[in-house]
C-alpha cells in the first residue's frame, strides 16, 4: 500500500528519497515519484511503474534541494498513471499521502467553486488545494495544515512541504501508521516515513505519531501536538530495523527466501513460547485468566484470517474455549454482541491493517481485553493491545504471506495448549505430547523442503489450468483456502477453496477432465471422510493431486500426483501442510513469469478499508 517518505537533510537528499522508497517496494505500489525544494523552487518528478523508472527520469532530470518527499502509490482514487501519482501540488504546496479522503468529492466541488482546478482524479489532490487556499488566506503553513486536516474524514497519513520553507515539513496521522526518525550529530537531519525499515538507512532513533497527531519538522528536530494542537512528547525509541536483514540473500524471489526460512523463525517463535527443558508451553507474561473467559472473538484479514480459522479449531478441540472468528472488515460493520469479561484477539503479520485495527478499537470499546498475534512489534496494532503475543517471523517482504503465516499458527498451537491447561482440559502427559509435535515442526518442513523438485514439476501442470480447486476437511479447510489464495494472488490463476463435503452442493458442478482438483488430506479421523469426497471428483474427472501422509493407494481412486507428507500429530499437520500449498503456489508463479514478490494490484500492509 501507499508508502511516504520525507527528509530534511545536510545533503541533496533525491537519492535517499528513492533508496527509501525501494525499502517500501515490499508494501506494493504502481507508480512513484518524489518533490524536492531547491533555491526556492519545488520541483517534482513522477514516474507510473516501477521505482527504476522514477530513477531513470531523475538520471535525466536530477533533483536538487536539501528538502523532499517521496511516495510509492497503490492506487485508490484514479488510475495508475503518471498525472495521479504523487506527490501532489497546488501553489508551492506539495503533499504525499496514504489513506482515503471519504469526503474529498464534497472537498472537491466546493474548491471548484473557489476556482481551483483539478488535474488528477485522486483524492489527494484537495489536501494540497486545501492547504494552498489557507496560505492564500493568510494563514501559516501550521494554522493551514491543522485547519485542512479538520475539514478531512477517512483514515490517512500525510507529509507536506511548502515552497519558500526549505527547513519545514509538516506530518499527520489518522489512522495510517507514520514514524519519525531522528538524526544525530554524525548525519544531521529529520525524517518521516510509513515505517521504520524505510528509515533505517538513516537512523535507528524512531517516534511514532499517535492517532490524530500532527508533526512540525525542522532539520533539527520535531514538534508533535495531538488532535486538539496541545504539545505532546512520543518517546523515541531504537528501531530494530537496522539490524533487519532484508535482502534477498541466494534466493531469486523474497518469497521463497522467507519459505525456506521457515523452520528457523518457527523455532524461534516456539522458543518465546514453549520451555524447552520442561517440555511445557509457558505463557507466563500473558495476563489473562482463559479459565473464566466465556469466548474468544478472533478478527483478522487475509491470510491472518485463516490462521484465525486453524485457530478456531485447535483453541476450541484443544483448550475447549468457545471461539468466533471473522473478517476484520465485515465484524464490526455488523455490530457484533461481544460476551461479558469477553477477549478479542487479532492477528496481523504488519499490526498496520486498517480494517483490523478498527475492530481492535470496536472491541475496545466493548470492554474486551485486548490480545493480538502481531509480527511488527512497533505496529499500531500492537501498540493498542493489552497483552501482545509476537511472531519472530522478521521482516515479510513478499507480498504473499508465508512465513508468517506458519509462525502465527504456531502462536496459536501453544496458545491452544495453555489455553487447554487454564480450562483443565489438557493434563501434563497430554501436553507434553503436544509441546513435542510442536517442536518436531521445523525438523519436519526442512524435510519437506527437501521435496520441493517434485513440487515443481507438478506445478507445470497446474500453470495450464484456467481454474484450480482446493479441498479440505477440519483444520485442512482453512489450509485449503490458503492454497486457493496463494495461487489466486501470485500466479492469477482462478483458485477456489471448498470444505470436502460442501462439494457436493455445489461446486461439484465445475468438475470436469480441465480442472486441477487439490486435495489437502491427512490421514487423521476424517481422512475417510475427505477420501469419498475425492472419489466424487475422481468419478468426473477432476485431475486429483493429493496432498496426504498417506500411501496412494489409500486413496482409492485415480489421483495424478501426490506431495507425500511426513507423519505427524494432527494437531500440528496445518503447520506442514502450509508448506507445500506455498510451493504449489510459488512455482507455479514462476512458471507463468508473474512478478511473484509484488503481485499486479495486491499490498502488503492495507491502510485503507
Ligand atoms: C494483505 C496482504 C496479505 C495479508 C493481509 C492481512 O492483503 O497482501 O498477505 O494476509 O493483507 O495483512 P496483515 O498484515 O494484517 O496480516
Amino acid at each position: 500500500m501507499c508508502g511516504i517518505v520525507g527528509i530534511i537533510g545536510s545533503s541533496p537528499v533525491a537519492s535517499n528519497l528513492v533508496d527509501a522508497l525501494k525499502r517500501l517496494e515490499y508494501r506494493g505500489y504502481d507508480s512513484a515519484g518524489i518533490a524536492t525544494i531547491h533555491d526556492g523552487h519545488l520541483m517534482r518528478r513522477r514516474a507510473k511503474g516501477k521505482l527504476r523508472f522514477l530513477e531513470n527520469k531523475l538520471k535525466d532530470e536530477p533533483l536538487e534541494g536539501l528538502i523532499g518527499i517521496g511516495h510509492t502509490r497503490w492506487a485508490t482514487h484514479g488510475k495508475p498513471t503518471e498525472v495521479n501519482a504523487h506527490p501532489h501540488v497546488s501553489e508551492g504546496v506539495s503533499v504525499v499521502h496514504n489513506g482515503i479522503i471519504e469526503n474529498f468529492k464534497t472537498l472537491r466541488v466546493a474548491l471548484e467553486k473557489d476556482g481551483y482546478v483539478f488535474e488528477t482524479e485522486t483524492d489527494t489532490e484537495v489536501i494540497a488545494h486545501l492547504i494552498a487556499s489557507g496560505l492564500k488566506a493568510g494563514q501559516s503553513p501550521e494554522d493551514a495544515v491543522f485547519f485542512t486536516l479538520s475539514q478531512l474524514e477517512g483514515a490517512f497519513a500525510l507529509a507536506v512541504i511548502f515552497e519558500g520553507h526549505e527547513d519545514l515539513m509538516i506530518g499527520a496521522r489518522r489512522g495510517s501508521p507514520f514514524a519519525i526518525g531522528y538524526g544525530d550529530e554524525d548525519e544531521p537531519g529529520m525524517y518521516v516515513g510509513s515505517d521504520a525499515i524505510a528509515l533505517a538507512p538513516f537512523t535507528n532513533r524512531v517516534a511514532y505519531l499517535e492517532d490524530g497527531d500532527f508533526v512540525v519538522l525542522n532539520g533539527t528536530g520535531a514538534k508533535i501536538y495531538d488532535q486538539d494542537r496541545v504539545e505532546v512528547q512520543r518517546k523515541i525509541s531504537t528501531s530494530m530495523a537496522q539490524t533487519l536483514v532484508v535482502d534477498k540473500g541466494n534466493h531469486r524471489h523474497f518469497m521463497m527466501k522467507e519459505i525456506h526460512e521457515q523452520p528457523d523463525v518457527i523455532s524461534r517463535t516456539l522458543s518465546h513460547y514453549i520451555d524447552l527443558a520442561s517440555e511445557r508451553v509457558d505463557f507466563s507474561a500473558l495476563d489473562l485468566d482463559f479459565k473464566s473467559l466465556p469466548r474468544l472473538t478472533v478478527t483478522a484479514c487475509g491470510t491472518a484470517f485463516y490462521a484465525g480459522l486453524v485457530g478456531k479449531y485447535l483453541i476450541e478441540k484443544w483448550g475447549g474455549l468457545p471461539v468466533d472468528v471473522d473478517i476484520a472488515s465485515e465484524f464490526r460493520y455488523r455490530e457484533p454482541l461481544m460476551a461479558e469479561g469477553g477477549a478479542a484477539l487479532f492477528i496481523s503479520q504488519s499490526g498496520e491493517t486498517a480494517d483490523s485495527l478498527a475492530s481492535l478499537k470496536y472491541c475496545k470499546a466493548k470492554n474486551q481485553k485486548i490480545l493480538s498475534i502481531v509480527n511488527v512489534s512497533e505496529s499500531s496494532i500492537a501498540r493498542e493491545s493489552d497483552e501482545v503475543l509476537p511472531t519472530l517471523a522478521g521482516p515479510e517482504i513478499g507480498v504473499a504471506s508465508t512465513k508468517a503465516f506458519t509462525c502465527q499458527l504456531t502462536v496459536l498451537a501453544a496458545l491452544a495448549i495453555h489455553i487447554g491447561k487454564s480450562r483443565g482440559v489438557i493434563d501434563e502427559a497430554l501436553e507434553v505430547k503436544l509441546v513435542r509435535s510442536l517442536v518436531e515442526v521445523p525438523r519436519l518442513i526442512s524435510e519437506l523442503l527437501t521435496e520441493e523438485k517434485r513440487i515443481e514439476e507438478i506445478s507445470h501442470s497446474l500453470s495450464q489450468a484456467r481454474d484450480v480447486l482446493y479441498l479440505g476437511r477440519g483444520t485442512s479447510f482453512p489450509i485449503a483456502l490458503e492454497g486457493a489464495l496463494k495461487l489466486k494472488e501470485i500466479s492469477y490463476i482462478h483458485a477456489e477453496a471448498y470444505a470436502a463435503g460442501e462439494l457436493k452442493h455445489g461446486p461439484i458442478a465445475l468438475i470436469d477432465e480441465n480442472m486441477p482438483v487439490i486435495v489437502v488430506a491427512p490421514e487423521d479421523e476424517l481422512f475417510d471422510k475427505t477420501v469419498s469426497n475425492m472419489q466424487e471428483v475422481a468419478a468426473r474427472g477432476g485431475k486429483i493431486i493429493f496432498i496426504s501422509d498417506a500411501e496412494a493407494e489409500r486413496a482409492g481412486c485415480e489421483i495424478v500426483d501426490q506431495i507425500k507428507m511426513p507423519k505427524c500429530h494432527p494437531f500440528v499437520a496445518p503447520l506442514l501442510l502450509a508448506i507445500p500449498v506455498q510451493l504449489l503456489a510459488y512455482y507455479t508463479a514462476v512458471h507463468m513469469g508473474t512478478d511473484v514478490d509484488q503481485p499486479r494490484n495486491l499490498a502488503k500492509s492495507v491502510t485503507v478499508e
